[in-house]
């Protein structure tokens, strides 16, 4: 068989957008099939074709040959079609097991009645997690997992459902380096299988180690189809974002000889002890960047400072003067801004307008007793979130749009803009590029350059090796739960932050 799948003029409009027009696409058995686009070009949205979400308005497709106008969820899974979602669809409450078996639980009879057949549910799931290189074991709570773990799982279900054509959609955007070349590992096997694999990702440097063909997708419309070995990626840039871009960093503000420390954290320990003794000063004019592994404490030392978490000692002072933080309100009263890495479970209202959802902290912040007591005033709200939205090139027909209906890169730069809203003196963003296209993240870089110019300061938890030496004017490294090193802006490379982030493991 030369196809696994071909789609052909696929259109899918949507309440006055239209997200496909007339795109087509196809996937042969044993490739990976990168698709590249810009927040909101309509990737999600044709491979949600495939999952049987989406009944396309029009165009045709042929899976394994066969003739098909829309498939439905059950008829996606029949034809071996399998994906992992953008937004994660694990169930918190139940065991990394049963995740993996949901709607095909192994039974035993026991006096003729069917049960549920622990041990060898167990001992399947054992199986597709050593594939997957998760180290747990089958009977733990899903919400007890990092992000990272519960991605894993995500790739554990898949393949318990014996896939032939496989969707990853973003599957890297909370995986460390380690758990991303461990994926890769996993793909290659998968190619050799002859499964085909539909890869979604906006890290370019992604296309050339894992990629054979690549797709370019813009405002709904196809770019076109080259194969990786004949590309450079840079020139798939141009491709995606209609205007030439570079991977555009703001060089680092020289530091003036005596700073001004404005904020300050002292022997900070949470009552986990995820994080340990975390001390640090961050100057006005600053962009401080957190490097590390992922899980090496850096989100859960900034939950502790926000309030997040409870803390068993440690002190947070700003301008000075010691701050009683209880929890993440009484913070942002007193002059600090958190965008969470989990922004999708934190902080975020599905069925609110653009204008709304950034409005929503602002009003926190200016009212007195708490919740939303105090006046409001929708113009100038409406005008900020105008602001916002088109510094972040937000992709949407207007700030009354549902958040819900945006795309995922789209909805995250609405939770940034409701931070950066915030009139806050201390910015603490955690991975605050991830999902985000490559337009885009110059925009946030250069939002946040000139906060600092403003006399505000920025900490930025990053995974992204060269965003933290591109963006950063220093660089604190974590490792398992502490801080091990600082490196001014100058000093630092690659190899050292490594280096210092596995030394305390
Ligand atoms: N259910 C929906 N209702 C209305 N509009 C929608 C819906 N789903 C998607 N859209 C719109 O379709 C367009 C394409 O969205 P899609 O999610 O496919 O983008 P994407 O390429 O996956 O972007 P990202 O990189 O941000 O994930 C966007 O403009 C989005 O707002
Ligand atoms: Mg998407």
């Amino acid at each position: 068989m030369e196809y696994l799948v071909q789609m052909h003029n696929m259109t899918m409009k949507f309440a006055g957008v239209v997200a496909l027009d007339k795109v087509s696409f196809d996937l042969r058995p044993g490739e990976v099939h990168v698709l590249l686009g810009e927040n909101g070009a309509g990737k999600s949205t044709l491979v949600k074709i495939l999952s049987g979400i989406n009944h396309p308005t029009e165009g045709e497709m042929f899976i394994g040959g066969t003739h098909f106008t829309h498939l439905t969820p059950a008829m996606s899974k029949d034809n071996k079609i399998a994906i992992i979602y953008q937004e994660l669809s694990v169930i918190d409450e139940l065991s990394i097991a049963e995740n993996l078996h949901v709607g095909k639980l192994p039974t035993k009879r026991i006096l003729g009645i069917p049960h549920v057949d622990y041990a060898k549910m167990n001992e399947h799931a054992k199986e597709l997690m050593d594939k997957v290189g998760i180290r747990r074991s089958p009977g733990t709570l899903v919400q007890e997992l990092s992000i990272s773990e519960k991605q894993m799982v995500e790739i554990a279900k898949a393949l318990a459902a014996d896939a032939r054509i496989l969707i990853m959609d973003e599957p890297t955007s909370s995986l460390s380096v380690e758990e991303t070349d461990n994926l890769f590992d996993i793909i290659r096997q998968l190619k050799a299988d002859g499964i085909g694999i539909i890869y979604i990702s906006h890290k370019l440097k992604e296309i050339k180690r894992i990629g054979d063909r690549v797709t370019v997708l813009k405002d709904g419309k196809y770019m076109g189809t080259r194969d990786v070995s004949d590309i450079e990626v840079e020139d798939l840039v141009p491709m995606m974002v209609g205007r030439q871009v570079q991977e555009r960093f703001l060089r680092p503000t020289p530091p003036e000889a005596e700073p001004e420390v404005l904020f300050s954290v002292r022997n900070l320990t949470r009552r986990d002890r995820k994080a340990r003794n975390i001390s640090f000063d961050v100057y006005k004019g600053e962009i401080l960047g957190l490097g590390g592994l992922i899980g090496a404490g850096r989100s859960e030392a900034m939950e502790g400072i926000f309030g997040v978490s409870p803390i068993s000692e440690g002190e947070v002072y700003l301008h000075g003067r010691k701050l009683e933080i209880t929890n993440p309100y009484s913070a942002l009263k007193q002059g600090i801004a958190f965008v969470t890495e989990n922004r999708r479970e934190t902080g975020f209202f599905q069925n609110f307008e653009i204008w709304k959802n950034i409005s929503v902290t602002t009003n926190l912040k200016k009212s007195r007793f708490g919740g939303f007591t105090g006046l409001t005033d929708e113009k100038q709200e409406r005008e900020q979130a105008t602001h916002y939205s088109e510094k972040l090139r937000t992709k949407c027909w207007g700030i009354d749009q549902m958040t819900v209906n945006l795309s995922g890169g789209n909805q995250q730069k609405v939770i940034v803009g409701k931070w950066l809203a915030v009139n806050s003196d201390v910015f603490i963003f955690d991975e605050p590029t991830k999902g985000i296209d490559v337009g885009a993240k110059s925009e946030i870089y250069q939002i946040m350059r000139d906060m600092v110019d403003e006399g505000k300061a920025v900490v930025m938890v990053s995974s992204d090796m060269t965003e933290l030496l591109g963006v950063c004017d220093r660089i604190i490294v974590f490792s398992n739960g502490q801080i091990t090193k600082t490196f001014m802006n100058e000093e630092a490379t690659e190899e050292k932050i490594l280096y210092a982030a596995v030394s305390a493991y």
